[in-house]
């Protein structure tokens, strides 16, 4: 049926009352309409759009979730590059900045606009006609990613600008970003699914940026300050206000501060009141407000000469050290942990902070009563610094690693101090939680919490006992139902189903991660041809060295490892090829570079991973680094890739990324 002008008049007048329903909701944050109601005129909107697709708009709120997740983004150019800026540390840096300015200038004095810096990821929005055409990430700052289908997800970006009659063509600029709390529930949730956890917001916003499926992006709840709008005849203050009035959320503390004073004043502000704002930030941004002045300033090849991001100081605090206790992990380490009395740090409860080893511990000399200096810089794991050796009680001893496990109670090896009984609890523990990651078996619903009540209740011994368990005996566990102990049980079944590589890296061999578990069920198809090589033979693989070759031999030599294989073949989980992933090329074209420790993948596995996908490894970070692959204890390079805002992945969002 052919649509009527009253038809087409309802769907105007319903995406009209929705939109501004939902900027009232998530720009102005003063909501204008029930819940219910909004529900009920969306879903009207919905049948009419269904009735008559043609007229579906890209600007209807129906449009915000896509249903379909994308295969790859494509690149963009973008026509005016998205630049860094330059870093001022201290309120005298500042001042020489200015100085050098004025110089230029031949001025006596400067107006500034001050912003606090958004911890997050940079976007560039295109509007023709006043509706939202394309969204892209900044990339290198002159190549970024088309991932428009996201950026519609995001609430507070408007899909048609507040104006009458709209220019062809707008761009507007500003920072995605994950709110504290929404961060805190990724977090949470990912922790309970046995995943690795986001390491800062920033990380968050630039993994969740780039998912293909929007659905999980709209379920971040994502945000978006904007703060750059490309119009001539403005000035900074002006182009926000604007910004507002097109429908924007625009950060509320900006200050137009007209002389430098006012700026270090804004800037003292906010490095104590930043603590109580629901997003993290990391400085203020100040930039020239007059746009003739910007311009006459212009560009290095890197940043605007007429904007400068100060910095805060890297947060400290003291607290004191309660008790040291020690971790035991899958392989047996035993990692020793400070706990301390709680303090707030960078908006979170900090009790705890790892020690990593008996020598970083002997190193810092962290003893029972002594006071510490704690340290978040940037990230969010939070890092003992020093002692303070003038508060230490003249009775304390300095800390013993214990001769015993603490789990099990068997004798520990030392250099690196570990436990060697396969049946302790901790190493069961450990290994269950590695065999369910997402990497391995994937089995959802068995995060950290359901192990260990599994464990403790002594419902699972080893990982084959997981296939034994029933519904009832899931469901006598505290937090669990008949449904709940269905679903896990349903979930641990499907398993079964996995390939033979992963129930390979789901072992936990040590040296085996996901790259030569791979190339291990390439070459040996079963577990009992795998366990009957030689270390010649595994060695002769390009990629394994042999060093890992005894491992491995070494693994498989083992009475209770063979039981271990038996027992699993037994439950119906796959020990041989059914049939071999398909090597993906969805890294082409972009460099990586790795820093730091990786949790579950050697630094040549990574590579060989980077290098199968079409992607490049560098060895040092530059403006050409798409992604930076950090692992625990990084070193100098995440710095500098923090400095030209890099995204920063771990190697679970590398293996997606694939
Ligand atoms: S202005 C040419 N304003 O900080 C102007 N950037 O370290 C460049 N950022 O890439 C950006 N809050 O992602 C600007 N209020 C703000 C900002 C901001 C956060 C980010 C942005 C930029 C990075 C530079």
């Amino acid at each position: 049926m052919e649509p009527t002008a009253s038809v087409r008049n309802k769907l105007e007048q319903l995406r009209r009352s929705l939109s501004t329903a939902a900027h009232a909701y998530y720009v102005l944050d003063n909501p204008i309409m029930e819940d219910s109601i909004y529900d009920q005129l969306y879903r009207e909107l919905q049948a009419l759009e269904t009735q008559y697709p043609e007229l579906v708009t890209p600007d209807s709120p129906t449009q915000r979730v896509g249903d379909r997740p994308a295969s790859q983004f494509s690149s963009v150019n973008h026509n005016i590059p998205l630049y860094s800026l330059e870093n001022a540390f201290n309120l005298e840096e500042l001042s020489q900045w200015q100085s050098k300015l004025l110089r230029q200038l031949n001025l006596e004095e400067l107006a500034y606009v001050c912003e606090l810096k958004i911890d997050g990821a940079a976007l560039a929005l295109t509007y023709e006609e006043g509706i939202l055409t394309r969204g892209a990430t900044r990339g290198d700052g002159k190549t970024g990613e088309e991932i428009t289908q996201n950026i519609r997800t995001i609430r507070s970006i408007p899909l048609r600008l507040n104006l009458d009659s709209p220019p062809p063509r707008l761009e507007v600029r500003g920072e995605a970003f994950i709110p504290l709390i929404t961060f805190a529930q990724i977090n949470a949730q990912r922790q309970a699914q046995g995943e690795s956890l986001f390491a800062n917001p920033r990380n968050a916003t630039a993994g969740t940026l780039r998912q293909l499926d929007p659905k999980i992006v709209a379920s971040r709840n994502l945000s978006f300050f904007a703060y750059t709008l490309h119009l001539p005849d403005f000035s900074q203050g002006d182009s926000l206000d604007y910004l507002e009035r097109l429908g924007f959320l625009v950060n509320p503390h900006r200050r137009l501060c007209p002389s430098l004073e006012n700026v270090a004043a804004y800037y003292q502000d906010w490095e104590s009141q930043r603590q109580n704002l629901p997003y993290l930030t990391d400085g203020v941004v100040v930039k020239v407000n007059d746009y003739q002045i910007q311009k006459t300033l212009g560009f290095t090849h890197k940043f605007p000469r007429w904007a400068i991001a100060l910095k805060y100081p890297p947060q400290t605090i003291p607290t004191r050290v309660k008790e040291i206790i020690v971790n035991v992990g899958r392989t047996g380490a035993i990692t020793p942990l400070a706990v301390m009395e709680p303090v707030q740090l960078g908006g979170t409860t900090v009790q705890r902070a790892t020690l990593h080893n008996a020598d970083r511990l002997a190193e810092l000399d962290v003893r029972v009563g002594d006071t510490i200096i704690l340290q978040k810089a940037g990230e969010i794991i939070p890092e003992i610094l020093r002692v303070i050796p003038e508060l230490r009680p003249p009775e304390s001893i300095p800390y013993q690693m214990p001769t015993h496990c603490p789990e099990c109670n068997s004798v520990l090896l030392s250099d690196p101090t570990r436990c060697v009984n396969s049946t302790c609890p901790g190493i069961v523990r450990g290994s269950l939680a590695h065999w369910a990651s997402s990497a391995a078996l994937d089995i959802r619903g068995l995060g950290e919490k359901v192990i260990i009540s599994l464990v403790n209740n002594g419902l699972v011994k080893s990982i084959p006992d997981l296939y034994q368990l029933t519904v009832t005996e899931v469901a006598s566990l505290e937090r669990f139902g008949t449904k709940s102990a269905t679903k896990l049980i349903e979930a641990i079944a499907q398993s079964k189903t996995q390939p033979w590589s992963r129930v390979l890296y789901g072992l936990g061999i040590p040296h085996v991660g996901v790259v030569i578990s791979q190339l291990l069920t390439e070459h040996f198809p079963d577990a009992e041809r795998l366990s009957s090589a030689s270390v010649t033979t595994i060695s002769s693989i390009y990629g394994i060295g042999p060093e890992i070759a005894e491992a491995i031999v070494a693994w498989f030599s083992r009475g209770d490892h063979q039981n271990l294989l038996q027992a699993l073949e037994a439950a119906g989980l796959n020990l041989q090829s059914v049939n071999i992933a398909p090597k993906t090329q969805n890294l082409a074209g972009k460099t990586f570079v790795i820093t730091g420790i990786l949790p579950n993948l050697t630094r040549t596995e990574a590579e060989a991973l980077i290098k199968q996908g079409g992607g490049k490894v560098s060895s040092s970070v530059t403006q050409k680094t798409d992604y930076i692959v950090v692992g625990e204890n990084p070193g100098t390079k995440l710095a500098k890739a923090q400095q030209l805002n890099i995204p920063q992945i771990s190697t679970d969002d590398l293996l997606k990324l694939m």
